[in-house]
């Protein structure tokens, strides 16, 4: 079931991204948590950080799986999601750095580190919430539109629209890798609950046609259709064409 919260401002944005967090941390202080990249989240990270610092949540006791990483950034590299992510929460709260796994973006054998992630993945059981942004072209982490899908992490060749929509944290398009890894599809419908979130009127079209056309592959997003419990939180740009 698709539950569509939209919000007038940014402020609203985060307090209810954050908010469905810190619920279930304060309900489930083990909770597992899936976390992704990208600008919408940023400010639901911040969130979360300020919460933490008031003391009402912890990420002591929670694990944390992100959704995909660029093949070829080092973990310290500015633009890896790696880094972005002890940048914009890890670095600010109390979790245990040895229990947030992002995939390895430099790992010598990268199908060997996929398989890896997806064995971590099942020992982990289940993510409890699962952050998720879009993509233009309907790829959510890195799953882009194509034939066929991929159920557990993958290497993906990045499509020239994604490569090009990401360029804008690099110096130019040539430096955005061509490769990434990302969890599949499978994982990420696994979840317990899934929060989408996006921003801006340039997601209205690829938000309508994930959430209410028909279900393909080459719309990876609108797979969330057969999930039993998304959140979808948008702001009224990127909800314009929902009802
Ligand atoms: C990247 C990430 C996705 C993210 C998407 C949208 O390609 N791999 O996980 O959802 O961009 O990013 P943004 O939130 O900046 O629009």
């Amino acid at each position: 079931m698709l539950n569509i919260v939209k919000v007038s401002s940014d402020e609203q944005f985060n307090e209810v991204g954050a908010g469905l967090v810190a619920g279930l941390l304060q309900s489930n202080p083990r909770a597992i948590l899936g976390l992704a990249t990208g600008s919408t989240p940023v400010g639901v990270y911040s969130q979360l950080i300020e919460l933490f610092q008031k003391g009402l949540i912890s990420f002591a006791q929670t694990r944390s799986f992100n959704l995909d990483e660029y093949i070829g950034l080092a973990p310290d590299h500015p633009e890896s999601y790696r880094r972005f992510m002890n940048e914009k929460l890890f670095n600010h709260i109390d979790i245990d750095m040895r229990n947030t796994h992002v995939p390895d973006g430099t790992a010598a054998d990268p199908e060997q580190a996929a398989l890896e992630y997806t064995r971590m993945l099942d020992e982990a059981g289940q993510i409890d919430l699962q952050l998720l942004g879009i993509g233009h072209n309907g790829h959510i982490g890195f799953n882009e539109p194509a034939d066929e899908l991929q159920a557990h992490t993958h290497v993906v060749e990045l499509k020239k629209d994604t490569r090009a929509a990401n360029a804008r944290f690099f110096n130019s398009v040539d430096e955005v890798p061509t490769h990434a890894m990302t969890m599949g599809i499978g994982s990420i419908l696994k979840s317990r609950q899934i929060l989408l979130m996006a921003k801006g009127a340039s997601k209205a079209d690829i938000l309508k046609r994930a959430l209410t056309g028909p279900l393909t592959t080459q719309c990876p997003a609108s797979l969330l259709q057969t999930h039993p419990n998304v959140v979808i939180l948008v702001d009224q740009a990127a909800g314009g064409r929902l009802s």
